[in-house]
């Protein structure tokens, strides 16, 4: 997709697409401004059910309270505690194809590590990790063949997961109501908004959008980071003489390929963006895939700079609504890609294996297999 926003950047920065009612801008400039200001850009939707509200579609003040709450789960701190845990799991991954000389990067790294540091940090005990493992996979399962029939039996496997990882949720949030513990889920039961607990619903709400905000984007990162490592392999001896590169090298695979292309915010009132009349109510989506290659920020922006600096990429985007997984889903991707290069001769692709790209405007990854 990159050369098309790189043409599209050039000739309509600002542009209206009648078919989808949207507008598309591709700008760093426009799209910085935009994530800078949620007055004049809200994050609301319309949705006709008020209970799928979560964090990431509210605006302040109730955005504020919600994330100053939030915010005390994932500080620095804590999730910088985690390193030794999540090197842990992802040697135990390892170690379960260390014999093979091959591995599906996907099915056996990409997709478990996020989803069982998630499930943990949320109060999963480890002895239910395999369950998790399996519902993740289901999660993430593409249609068989490209037929109707094979995308609604996808579709009813998934809707089948989730409501059985709801009703896993609930229960965890029953018992640590009676007996709290040091996870994310008695947090969230003990913290107040203004002197309100937050409902059993809210609580579900925020974990399940964890695991959905969270897990797909962290296994595409650790895919497009592989991905790279077969396309430039001379970056892998880099990594290896010097695994101090590790941080800027994801932070380079972020900006060059973003797991999340874009991201959407409606106009509160009527607004200029480049020069375009933007209406009140209309829908703008800000290509952040575009930004990070536009070439009045970044120097040389199409060239994969393993040591880039600065790199403001805006790929965990801008603002309030910044990422809150960011340093989380920076130390897990590095741990896995210090891993594989430490423990691993040469990476490449396998013979009869092809990279397919996942079949979405807005993700960008490699599909499992
Ligand atoms: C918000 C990307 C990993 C939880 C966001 C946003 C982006 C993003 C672009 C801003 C959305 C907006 O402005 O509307 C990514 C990428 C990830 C990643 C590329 C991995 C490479 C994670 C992880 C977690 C997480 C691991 C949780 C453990 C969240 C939450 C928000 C958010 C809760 C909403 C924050 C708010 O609205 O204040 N993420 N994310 N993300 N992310 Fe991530």
């Amino acid at each position: 997709p990159f050369p098309v926003y790189n043409l599209l950047r050039r000739l309509s920065p600002v542009r209206y697409d009648e078919s989808r009612s949207t507008w598309d801008v591709f700008r760093y400039e426009d799209v910085h401004r935009i994530l800078k200001d949620p007055a004049a850009f809200s994050s609301v939707r319309m949705l006709s059910d008020k209970d799928r509200e979560t964090i990431l579609t509210m605006d302040p003040p109730r955005h504020s309270q919600m994330r100053a709450l939030v915010n005390k789960a994932f500080t620095p701190k804590i999730i910088s505690g985690m390193d030794s845990h999540i090197r842990s799991i992802t040697m135990d991954l390892l170690d379960a194809v260390a014999d093979k000389g091959a591995m599906d990067l996907v099915h056996d790294l990409a997709v478990p590590l996020p989803v069982i540091v998630i499930a943990e940090l949320l109060g999963v005990p480890p002895k239910d990790r395999d369950l998790f493992k399996e519902w993740s996979d289901i999660l993430v399962k593409g249609p068989e063949e490209n037929t109707d029939e094979a995308f609604y039996q996808v579709m009813a496997e998934k809707g089948q997961a989730i409501e059985q990882l709801n009703d896993y949720f609930a229960r965890i949030v029953d018992e640590r109501r009676v007996q709290p513990r040091d996870d994310l889920i008695s947090l969230l039961l003990s913290a107040e908004i203004e002197g309100e607990k937050l409902t059993d619903k809210e609580i579900l709400g925020f974990s399940t959008l964890l695991l959905a905000a969270g897990n797909e984007t962290t296994t595409n990162l650790i895919t497009n980071a592989v991905r790279l490592l077969t396309e430039k392999p001379e970056l892998q001896q880099r990594l290896r003489n010097d695994p101090e590169l590790t941080a800027s090298f994801i932070e380079e695979v972020l900006r060059f390929y973003p797991p999340i292309q874009a991201i959407g915010r409606v106009a509160t009132a009527d607004v200029e963006i480049g020069g375009k009349q933007v209406k009140k109510g209309d829908q703008v989506i800000s290509w952040v895939a575009s930004a990070n290659r536009d070439e009045t920020k970044f120097d040389d922006p199409e060239t994969f700079l393993i040591d880039r600096k600065p790199n403001a990429h805006l790929s965990f985007g801008f603002g309030i609504h910044f990422c809150l997984g960011a340093p989380l889903a920076r130390l897990e991707s590095q741990i896995a890609l210090r891993a594989m290069i430490e423990r691993m001769g040469d990476i490449r692709l396998a013979p009869n294996a092809a990279l397919e790209p996942i079949q979405s405007p807005f993700v960008f990854g490699v599909k499992q297999y």
